[in-house]
């Protein structure tokens, strides 16, 4: 009680989304032509026509404005741009323009993410994320980006969450190209990282010769992991590794070669990990969530405490400033959001007191959007999308955040 939980002047509330999960009208990614596939994506659906958001963007950015957002993290479609190998569409480049030309007018500051999930079909084919080509098509194409539009954005994100695209790629099977082999998630995992890497350095050597000043990071994914039974062993060791191969290899090699000017971090939720020999296709790993916690839409545990204990790990080895990347929430009669919305605020700003240089914090996600293989049943937007008519309405966590980030503080 008496706790005052204020944020500091310059620090960015915002949203976050990616491409195809509101812009829709992209018939040449990977996802498009998955989604056709009968049972890879809940009810059928496809991110055909997603939010709309490709002509929407106005009405989007204003909504934006009206509740106050000072940040947008948004992505800019692969497949879209470069719809032939080498051949980057220049009607692709200037709707981008003026995607973030709408956000600088309305003093909203952008942050975009080169690569977020998708790839055009034709990278896919030729062995997307395990082709050895992938880091010089990505780093081209990051390249491009902040030649196009380096002049409008300052803060850019390389790769969103490898660690998960790995798993859920060639691990688990459930996103494209719906693998199940551990050796190819961890080639998939070093795939993505020499792409980060050839990335971060493409990119700072266009803006330098632009003379643009830019920022660049990633989007890692971290959760908090724990063994579901303390004195078993077994539960031990298997959330040890999967601690060191999913939380830590991908984000330890980037703030160990000093591959990044800001860290960013995706948080969401926490597992406890049980060692099970019926799960061979996962590693032998289940995810289980405490019993009695308070789970979202989609089952994922709610713990806000997890994100305060994220920054005080992973501060001391980054050693640049944090951006919240994405935190959310999928439900859908926005009777959690709230409280999971000021929870995890708190946390932030505790953390901002303990000294943690933590600069802004995006949530996920502005819309209801394309939640991948589950489609469009998670909500995760403040604002809720009539599948129908694409009418845009704010929940009141929408309002709640607004109301935050005018004060930029948290009321208790
Ligand atoms: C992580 C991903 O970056 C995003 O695409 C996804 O929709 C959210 N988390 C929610 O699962």
């Amino acid at each position: 009680m008496g706790e005052d939980l204020r944020f500091p002047d310059g620090f960015l509330f915002g949203t976050a989304a990616s491409a195809t999960q509101v812009e829709g009208h992209c018939a040449q990614s990977d996802w498009a032509a998955f989604a056709r596939e009968p049972g890879r994506v809940r009810g059928g659906d496809t991110p055909d026509d997603a939010c709309d958001q490709l002509h929407r963007f106005r009405e989007d950015v204003a909504l934006q404005a009206r509740l106050c957002m000072g940040a947008h993290r948004l992505s800019i479609e692969w497949a879209r741009v470069e719809r032939e190998p080498g051949e980057f569409d220049p009607a692709t480049w200037d709707h981008y323009r003026d995607v973030l030309g709408a956000h600088r007018d309305a003093g909203i500051t952008p942050m975009v993410t080169v690569h977020h999930v998708t790839l055009p079909r034709w990278v896919a084919q030729r062995g997307g994320l395990l082709s050895q080509e992938l880091p010089a098509l990505l780093s081209r194409f990051a390249e491009r980006a902040v030649e196009a539009l380096g002049d409008l954005c300052q803060l850019w994100v390389t790769i969103n969450e490898p660690n998960m695209l790995a798993l859920q790629a060639h691990l688990l099977g459930v996103w494209p190209p719906a693998r199940s082999s551990p050796v190819e998630a961890v080639r998939a995992h070093q795939n993505l990282f020499r792409a980060h890497a050839a990335m971060y350095r493409a990119m700072h050597e266009a803006a330098g010769r632009r003379g643009h000043s830019i920022s660049v990071g990633v989007a890692h994914h971290l959760r908090v992991i724990e063994p579901e039974r303390f004195g078993r062993l077994a539960d031990r060791m298997w959330a040890a590794l999967f601690e060191r191969l999913f939380n830590d290899a991908f984000a330890r090699a980037v703030c160990d070669s000093g591959l990044h000017d800001f860290f960013g971090v995706n948080y969401y939720s926490r597992d406890l990990v049980r060692f099970s020999a019926a799960h061979a296709r996962a590693g032998f790993l289940r995810r289980l969530v405490p019993e009695g916690a308070e789970v979202s839409d989609l089952g994922w545990e709610i713990y806000p405490e997890g994100l305060g204990y994220v920054l005080d790990a992973w501060w001391p080895r980054a050693r640049v400033p944090i951006y919240i990347t994405e935190n959310g929430i999928a439900d859908a009669d926005d009777d959690q959001r709230p409280r999971f919305l000021v929870g995890h605020l708190a946390e932030v700003a505790r953390a901002i007191a303990r000294g943690v240089d933590v600069r802004g914090y995006m949530h996920w996600s502005l819309l209801d959007g394309f939640e991948w293989a589950e489609g469009y049943a998670p909500r995760f937007g403040l604002v809720e999308v009539d599948r129908v008519t694409q009418e845009r309405s704010p929940r009141p966590s929408a309002e709640l955040y607004a109301r935050i980030a005018r004060a930029r503080r948290i009321e208790a």
